[in-house]
């Protein structure tokens, strides 16, 4: 039994659901988890992730398959990737199997909230870790909390599989050379807030950023990474110290070569050679595959494929990703987790 929602329309917001997991860590260990009913949470007003931004979050989705079961897809990657931020900002890890397990208590605690197979909703898990307590001065929390929440989601961009047009932006960085940009800290994303909107009010869907030292190569979206397709089959996505490693880019790397037969290449992709594709889109868990129908690069607007329709390539790996996401075409060995 699933509640009542328009499941084909949810877009991309908060919802207040029943339950969440919380941990917390003190003593040089974590305890005291498992699930609240409480979605508030309760901290020094001296806590470091408020003043210093020593905090970090992850996201991932659960499934809802054809015969309706629950599956999340490589929740593995998303602890591990976590603990590497952690260990940037000296932060104690969360064990895989404590966040996998996380993941799992609260998917199923919210079961009625996982949208319905075939209509394209998925239920997103926003695991937090912050630190807390009574420090003033520059210097790591003593005590963390760890909390996953969740919500059913639909598109995060409005186009779907539609494409949208993004915006090149010289004017600002989202995260310097040797930075935190590989980091999924929400510094990243505050910084990214202000060129963010000024996008979105020219009626783009988001920025895409330069590389922060010559910005002469693409890095990548603000809340997706970016990938081309070229004309002789080469599937290419940016490589860079301070771009997130996305799990869906790493995801259609293998797939664009094991599956799809193409070229997969992670690699430069300079700003000025962006007529090579013939495709191209932003990859993520909030974005799946969202096609990018054109980018505006100062006076220059540049079409991939097409401004209204998603190109072949991009169309197969999307439905190879999400057939395996929603349990239809077979997963590569350990990417699938069963929720109950
Ligand atoms: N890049 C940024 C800046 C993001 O916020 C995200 C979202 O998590 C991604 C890329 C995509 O990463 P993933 O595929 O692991 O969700
Ligand atoms: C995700 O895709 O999980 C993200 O974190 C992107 C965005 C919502 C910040």
């Amino acid at each position: 039994m699933t509640v009542e929602l328009d499941w084909a329309n949810l877009g991309f917001s908060y919802m207040k659901l029943p339950y969440r997991y919380i941990a917390y860590y003190k003593n040089g260990q974590w305890q005291d988890s498992g699930l609240t009913e409480d979605a508030t949470l309760h901290l020094s007003e001296s806590s470091p992730a408020l003043h210093y931004g020593q905090q970090a979050f992850e996201g991932l989705k659960a499934y809802r398959t054809k015969s309706g079961s629950i599956q999340l897809f490589r929740p593995d990657q998303n602890a591990e990737r976590l603990q590497r931020t952690a260990d940037r900002l000296l932060m104690p890890q969360v064990p895989t199997h404590m966040f996998v397990d996380a993941c799992k208590q609260v998917t199923k605690a919210n079961k009625d909230y996982v949208p319905p197979y075939g209509t394209g909703g998925t239920l997103y898990l926003r695991p937090l870790l912050i630190g807390v307590g009574d420090i003033i001065g520059v210097s790591p929390a003593q005590e963390y909390i760890f909390t996953v929440f969740a919500m059913p989601v639909g598109n995060y961009f409005k186009g779907g599989l539609a494409p949208t047009n993004f915006l090149i932006q010289d004017e600002y960085d989202r995260a310097a050379p040797h930075g935190t940009g590989a980091a999924k800290v929400g510094g990243n994303y505050a910084a990214s807030l202000l060129p963010g909107k000024k996008a979105k009010n020219t009626g783009f869907s988001d920025v895409i950023y330069l590389d922060p030292a010559t910005h002469t190569k693409i890095e990548e979206v603000g809340s997706a990474n970016f990938f081309g397709i070229t004309a002789d089959n080469e599937f290419i996505t940016p490589i860079s110290p301070s771009i997130l490693p996305s799990i869906t880019k790493y995801s259609l790397l293998y797939l664009a070569e094991k599956r799809l037969g193409l070229t997969a290449i992670e690699g430069d992709v300079y700003v000025n050679d962006l007529d090579k594709f013939v495709e191209a889109g932003a990859c993520g868990t909030a974005a799946v595959i969202s096609p990018i129908g054109g980018v505006q690069n100062g006076e220059d607007f540049h079409v991939f494929y097409s401004e209204t329709e998603v190109g072949p390539i991009t169309e197969k790996l999307y439905k190879e990703l999400t057939g395996i996401q929603f349990g239809d075409i077979e997963a590569p060995e350990g990417w699938i987790v069963t929720v109950d």
